[in-house]
């Protein structure tokens, strides 16, 4: 039995009659064409989705080219997850989603990757007609928008032989609406993209979803194919080194943390020149075993000047101070623009890595084994320009040793503006990440100019075991001689017992921003230091000021997203009202059940 909604019927008349994708007969997705059509035949693994099919190959394409598929949480369900396909155009994304599902299917925009600090859309099969607005704060639980409704529903099918819900909705990039995220600009690769999940269930009510969830990013701006564009631009690499976890065998716990370490000698030993001339990385490549994706959770690349590992876990984690690459479900290869590259070797490039990995066993699957990692390319060509990374807040925790505090707390390090003066001349941010550990409620770093705030990125609601390193969704920015730096880190440490230190169980605040031209300064007597700033520096132009205080409520978090009661525009009408006791019984269903996880 198949259900057609008025709303469908509405929009009908926009769908030409296209025959049905015979997947057959279509050349599957290849490195050339792993979007639109084509990469529809891929989505759920091909597995069971003649409903699907029949639903896409009658909607018009032109409509949707563009489209991703997220993956699923359960690694014996590999064939589960959500389709995304999206056009964006004259201020709105376009958006049709599919999924496994009879009941609900709800897809979000979240912060971190996780069901904290999410822009929602829910829609039910029991509510055809209509689409939640919804979002999280703190609380894995949905919540109704408090402004307008702004997710407008295009058409729904609810197919429940075929066990699909698909629905199509738009929305403004940017509502205004404190509740709401707004889609950015990430048309340049070296911008974010914008984290994506959804979760899907067969009960009539949205409730507990278990492994019922997947993460993926979306670049809803992507220009064609980015998989493509980054191969074209790595051709003129001289080699590739490949830093993978080695046949590591995952342990049957939920989650755990294991970190491969890279000499120098273990680079040269796969190609790369032994030489003392600098070298140029210039892309970074995700390489996730196949079938283990649902076990990958997310995973750190750091660097080092020297290069050894045989260091005690404390010298490591001092040596690999540098964050060079980070990468959650999703994200893409990074190419970086033809006049830029990392150094490599040469008197001051890098010269050992050290891959972090987080993996999810939630399944507790025994004998998995992992070959996991990061390909980067090289090349002995120079680039005009080279990439340097700029660490402020508290990089190499000098407040080290000290005590958060019981409950919720504030900590800040400002940067001097002598600092940055000493760069004598302006550089440009490409990314920017901010870093905290597992207390971490809040965090920001700002720039400022004369007194203003310049520039501010922020984490609203950090969530570690998602994303320890999270990037910010923005644009680049320029940093001017004589800029300060005002890192601010939000804790709550409820039984008072943590300190600042480098170990995960204890808490760290910084930010590392991708720039250039790099810098060197110079400490003299012929030595000189990468753009480093923070407390209890020995070079008094990067030596930053900290302060701490207890925080009484929340709200002096100074949260700017998913506040509740926050002025709207236009008031709720009563059909909004009418929304929020729905979702409110959802809220409570869920509540009973447990909470709702991602
Ligand atoms: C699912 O899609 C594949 C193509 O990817 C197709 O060959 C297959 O027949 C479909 N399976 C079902 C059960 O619909
Ligand atoms: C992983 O195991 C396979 C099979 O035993 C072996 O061929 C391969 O060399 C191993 N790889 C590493 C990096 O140890
Ligand atoms: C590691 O360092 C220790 C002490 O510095 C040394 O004794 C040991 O031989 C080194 N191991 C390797 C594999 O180089
Ligand atoms: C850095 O600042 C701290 C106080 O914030 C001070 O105790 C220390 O001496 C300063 N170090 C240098 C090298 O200026």
């Amino acid at each position: 039995m198949k259900f057609l909604f008025p709303s469908l019927v509405l929009s009908s008349s926009l769908r030409c009659a296209l025959a049905l994708i015979d997947c057959s007969e279509v050349n599957r997705a290849t490195d050339e064409n792993p979007t639109g059509r084509v990469a529809a035949c891929d989505h759920f693994l091909g597995i069971e989705n003649q409903s699907y099919l029949n639903w896409y190959t009658d909607s018009d394409i032109d409509v949707y080219p563009n489209s991703a598929f997220l993956q699923g949480s359960d690694p014996q369900k590999p064939q589960d997850g959500a389709a995304v396909h999206w056009r964006v155009g004259d201020g709105y994304v376009h958006l049709a989603i599919a999924a496994r599902a009879t009941g609900w299917v709800a897809f979000g925009l979240s912060e971190a990757g996780g069901m904290i600090g999410t822009d929602m859309v829910i829609f039910t099969a029991a509510r055809p007609n209509e689409l939640i607005d919804a979002y999280t704060g703190e609380e894995r639980l949905p919540q109704t928008d408090d402004c307008e409704s702004d997710w407008e529903l295009v058409s729904s099918n609810v197919d429940l032989e075929g066990g699909f819900i698909m629905f199509e909705t738009k929305r403004l990039l940017n509502t205004n609406d404190p509740q709401d995220k707004p889609i950015i600009d990430d048309s340049s690769t070296i911008i974010s993209p914008h984290r994506a999940i959804a979760a899907w269930g067969d009960s009539e009510e949205m409730s507990y979803h278990g492994l019922n969830r997947a993460r993926g990013a979306i670049r809803f701006h992507g220009q064609g194919d980015e998989e493509s564009t980054f191969r074209t631009s790595m051709e003129v690499a001289d080699g590739s080194v490949d830093l993978l976890a080695r046949n590591f065998t995952i342990p049957t716990e939920e989650t755990i943390y294991e970190s491969f370490c890279f000499t120098r000698q273990e680079l040269i030993d796969q190609g790369l020149i032994d030489t003392q001339d600098k070298l140029n990385i210039i892309g970074w490549e995700p390489l996730v075993q196949a079938g283990n994706e649902a076990y990958v959770h997310h995973y750190v690349v750091t660097a080092s000047n020297q290069p050894s590992c045989n260091l005690t876990a404390e010298e490591l984690q001092m040596a690999f101070i540098e964050m060079t690459y980070v990468w959650a479900p999703g994200e893409k290869g990074i190419a970086f623009p033809d006049f830029l590259g990392v150094p490599l070797f040469g008197d001051d490039g890098f010269q050992a890595f050290r891959v972090e990995i987080h993996y999810n066993n939630p399944t507790l699957d025994a004998g998995v084994v992992d070959n996991s990692g990061v390909r980067f390319y090289w090349t002995s060509e120079p680039r005009e320009q080279e990439i340097g990374i700029m660490n402020v807040g508290d990089p190499f925790v000098g407040v080290r040793g000290q005590t958060i505090g019981s409950g919720l707390s504030f900590h800040q390090f400002e940067c001097p503006r002598s600092c940055s003066a000493l760069a004598g001349q302006e550089v440009t941010v490409l990314r920017e990440y901010l870093h905290m550990h597992e207390v971490g409620l809040r965090i920001t770093n700002e720039q400022i100019r004369d007194g203003e705030i310049v520039h501010k990125a922020a984490v609203e609601h950090w969530e570690f075991h998602q994303n320890g390193n999270a990037a910010v969704q923005q644009g680049s920015f320029v940093v001017q001689p004589g800029d300060s730096f005002r890192t601010t880190c939000f804790y709550d440490d409820q039984d008072g017992s943590r300190t600042f230190g480098l170990a995960s169980a204890e808490e760290m605040c910084m930010a590392f921003l991708y720039y250039y031209p790099r810098q060197k300064f110079d400490l003299g007597d012929g030595f000189s230091m990468a753009w480093f700033c923070g407390y209890d520096m020995f070079f008094p132009q990067c030596n930053a000021t900290y302060e701490s205080r207890a925080l009484d409520s929340k709200e002096e978090l100074n949260r700017e997203y998913a506040i509740a009661n926050p002025q709207c525009k236009e008031p709720p009408t009563e059909e909004d009202s009418g929304r929020k006791a729905f979702i409110g019984a959802l809220g409570l269903a869920a509540g009973a059940l447990g909470v709702l996880m991602i």
